[in-house]
């Protein structure tokens, strides 16, 4: 996969297929530290110790077509590549998070790429989950809660073209806000 928006958009649907009605996923650019977070927090069906440890296994799924799963062993190789780390954790009937962290400047660290188009997949694929996407670079914030969205839509789906359309130019203006230098 070539950038991280693709490993988000893979993880996140685990978290569909896991029937979560709220999904978040929360990025942290930290500079100093020259570090990136990704988690991923879901309220789905979760997994019990045994499961988790299988689902690191590019060899296990709960998926019957074909039995090898890639997306949670690709994002841990991508994040280790990175000098960074990754871990899941989850409970049955609480739900599931998914954490990778990254070395920002490490060669091998894959860009972010288009995490707006992301989000507005993930929206148009499930506009009856709610997704919030929140994003820190350092101080400043940007987040997109579509729950929020949603009480100001009168009845108007969130997966409308008008809407989607919305959403993109809002997070693309909001990531651009946050990496303007103050
Ligand atoms: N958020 C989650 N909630 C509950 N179970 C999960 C979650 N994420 C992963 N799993 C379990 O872990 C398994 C492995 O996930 P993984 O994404 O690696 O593979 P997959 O979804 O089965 O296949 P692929 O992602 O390659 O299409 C899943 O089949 C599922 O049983
Ligand atoms: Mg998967």
């Amino acid at each position: 996969m070539q950038d991280l928006s693709l490993h988000i958009l893979d993880v996140v649907e685990n978290s569909i297929k896991a029937k979560a009605n709220r999904i978040e996923i929360r990025l942290r650019d930290d500079a100093a530290r020259d570090q990136i977070t990704l988690e991923i927090v879901d309220d789905g069906v979760g997994m019990d110790a045994e499961t988790v440890q299988k689902a690191l296994d590019p060899f296990f799924s709960t998926k019957e077509t074909r039995s090898i799963g890639l997306g949670l062993p690709l994002l841990a190789a991508a994040a280790r590549a990175a000098n960074g780390d990754f871990s899941i954790e989850s409970r049955p009937g609480k739900g599931t998070q998914v954490t990778a962290t990254f070395q920002a400047g490490h060669i091998d660290m894959k860009p972010l790429g288009d995490i707006a188009q992301t989000v507005v997949t993930l929206i148009m694929g499930h506009p009856d989950v709610d997704i919030l996407y929140s994003h820190h670079i350092d101080q400043a914030h940007y987040s997109l809660d579509t729950k929020e969205i949603k009480t100001h839509l009168n009845g108007v789906s969130i997966a409308s073209p008008e809407i989607i359309c919305f959403i993109r130019d809002h997070i693309k203006e909001g990531l651009d806000n946050l990496r303007r230098p103050t």
